[in-house]
């Protein structure tokens, strides 16, 4: 596990957004996995700027998103479709076609789970995949639990979760419970992972996942048994290590 920690959450993103930048850079035709939450929008916005300067194109990039709330439209303002059109896909050239985020309107989400893995499997996986992580140590959407789930499943959000996420709702009531979720297996199986945690509330998730027992307890723990994982830090988030 590579440790990076930087001053301040800007560069944390700057650094996110080199790092993806050589992926594209070094396969233009790379899966990439995204993340949501406000971890990743700093590095979003420092690829945007590459893709305007000319620099980094996306027309052959496919991309893979990690998670999106049941039960909410595509449309709504904090639907994961919509945050993701906002704060990079409506602003760089990637394919639309190429652009993947989890249904969570299908009638049937079982289905809509099993066919999300079978089409990362068909595009041969993913080469990278940023995530953020949850205050309890969820990754995507994969929440503390008695074992860790493989596969893209549906997902019953804890209260932590809740708390943390109704920032960006009305009021907590209208944040959704269920969400659709890549399991931990297509995380785990992505050549390269890049984890982004900046902020105080992030810290004690960063001490269990780096230091403490590989548990579903933590979901983020996993990634301990992968080869290739990096996690970008702020002081802060950094700062129980
Ligand atoms: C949500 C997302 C996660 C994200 C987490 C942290 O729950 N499903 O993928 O990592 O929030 O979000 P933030 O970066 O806003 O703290």
């Amino acid at each position: 596990m590579n440790i990076r920690i930087f001053d301040h959450a800007e560069q944390v993103g700057q650094a996110a957004a080199t790092i993806m930048a050589a992926q594209v850079l070094e396969k233009p035709a790379a899966v990439l996995g995204l993340a949501t939450g406000s971890s990743p929008v700093p590095a979003y916005r420092q690829l945007i700027r590459m893709h305007q300067s000319g620099a980094l194109d996306f027309s052959q990039v496919t991309s893979f998103n990690l998670d999106e709330y049941v039960g909410i439209p595509e449309d709504h303002p904090c639907s994961y479709h919509r945050f993701m059109q906002e704060n990079l896909f409506g602003q760089v050239n990637i394919p639309s076609d190429n652009t993947h985020v989890p249904d969570g309107n299908g009638v049937n989400l079982e289905e809509t789970a099993r066919a999300y893995d079978e089409a990362i499997q068909a595009a041969g996986g993913i080469d990278l995949q940023l995530l953020g992580i949850g205050r309890n140590g969820h990754i995507g959407f994969n929440e503390p639990g008695d074992e860790f789930i493989w596969g893209c499943h549906v997902v019953t959000l804890t209260e932590s979760t809740i708390d943390a996420n109704k920032r960006f709702f009305a009021s907590e009531a209208d944040v959704p419970r269920k969400a659709i979720s890549l399991g931990v297996g297509a995380i785990v199986a992505a050549r390269k992972v890049l984890l982004i945690a900046t902020g105080k509330d992030k810290a004690e998730a960063i001490r269990g996942a780096v230091q403490g027992d590989v548990s579903p307890r933590l979901p983020a723990s996993i990634l301990r048994t992968h080869p290739q994982v990096t996690f970008l830090l702020d002081r802060d988030a950094a700062s129980l290590l």
